[in-house]
């Protein structure tokens, strides 16, 4: 078999060869382009060949030299790839971090307001949202005729169960259930009949407060507030209480805080007068505590409710009440930082 024979038989081996496993590739490598391969055989046969079939020699050499070499990177290129794709496991790679959600801006501000009556002694009580009219109206002392009974302000589900209009239902189960002295605070989803809008809707967070105790008065009240509003808004707040009325409290009063006159949206969102009403309060009416078994001779106490919204509202400064309900990332994301 000439040379020239053999290279040609090389050639075509070269170009049939099919590999399974990298190490195929390589031991195929090593016998044609290896140091004792045979393309190393063939050079040193260059002196042997007579000079008028050298050229021809020397470029069948260089064609089985370039071909062994593309066909082997090509095996070990699509190897490559394809070991990765199916069993490569790259245990050094940095994991992908889970991106890390934040707290809704009704539970930031719920639970700021619990943290602050928590470190003043009072503990939290929770109601059903599921009430029956005695602890939603008639032991809060509503008369039967009261506007609040209307279909049109309360979603009635049975002949006497209702989903509760305020979580002023839980003091009257914590009455029931407890013995004075009583301090509790009482957060929940409240339900009124309301035409969704960007101040209104029909799902709402209060956060109930009640204080029974021997000699509580009206000043114990103020202090607890007047704390209370120095926790949430800052040392230099200002607070009022306007004479107001609820059937369960007697006296009544609204507490607003001064927010100020400074911008054009101060104006606006406070109507002119720098104030802004953030709860209803007063000493909770004597046929309240009669109501649930609590002498009213020897207990007096102090009462107070506000919706969440409003002040989130207020600390935000995010007025559409919408937003607050249509789960936007876009929206929730922004309170990342808030605690
Ligand atoms: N329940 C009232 C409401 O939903 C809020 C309220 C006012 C609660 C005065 C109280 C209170 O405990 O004393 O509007």
């Amino acid at each position: 078999m000439s040379l020239i024979e053999k290279i040609e038989g090389l050639l075509s081996e070269v170009k049939d060869f099919k590999a399974k496993a990298p190490e195929e590739v390589e031991s195929f490598r090593i016998r044609i382009l290896g140091s004792k391969g045979e393309l190393k055989k063939l050079f040193g046969e260059f002196k042997n060949v007579p000079s008028e079939a050298r050229k021809e020699f020397g470029e069948k050499l260089n064609e089985l030299k370039t071909k062994a070499q593309d066909k082997i990177n090509e095996l070990k290129s699509s190897s490559d790839s394809a070991g990765q794709s199916d069993d490569f496991i790259d245990l050094t790679r940095p994991s992908q971090s889970a991106a890390l959600g934040s707290r809704h801006p009704i539970s930031v501000v719920r639970n700021r307001i619990l943290d602050i009556f928590n470190r003043i002694g009072y503990t939290i009580a929770e109601g059903p949202e599921i009430e029956d009219d005695w602890h939603n109206f008639s032991a809060l002392n509503f008369t039967e005729e009261h506007p609040a009974r209307d279909m049109q302000d309360t979603f009635f589900i049975g002949p006497d169960a209702l989903l509760r209009t305020h979580t002023s239902s839980v003091q009257v189960r914590v009455m029931e259930s407890q013995e004075p002295p009583i301090r509790v605070i009482c957060p929940g989803r409240v339900f009124r009949n309301e035409a969704i809008s960007a101040r209104a809707h029909c799902i709402f967070h209060q956060i109930e407060g009640l204080y029974i105790d021997k000699g509580v008065s009206f000043a114990d009240m103020k202090q607890n507030l007047l704390h209370f509003a120095r926790e949430l808004f800052g040392e230099d707040v200002k607070i009022r209480l306007r004479p107001s009325y609820f059937p369960f409290t007697e006296p009544s009063a609204e507490m607003d805080i001064y927010w100020g006159l400074e911008s054009e949206a101060d104006y606006r969102i406070t109507k002119g007068t720098g104030w802004l009403e953030i709860m209803g309060c007063g000493m909770i009416d004597p046929n309240v505590l009669k109501n649930s078994n609590i002498d009213p001779e020897q207990y007096s106490g102090f009462a107070f409710g506000m919706g969440i919204e409003r002040i989130a509202m207020l600390l935000f400064q995010v007025k559409n009440l919408r937003l607050y309900f249509e789960n936007d990332l876009r929206f929730l994301n922004q309170f990342k930082a808030a605690l």
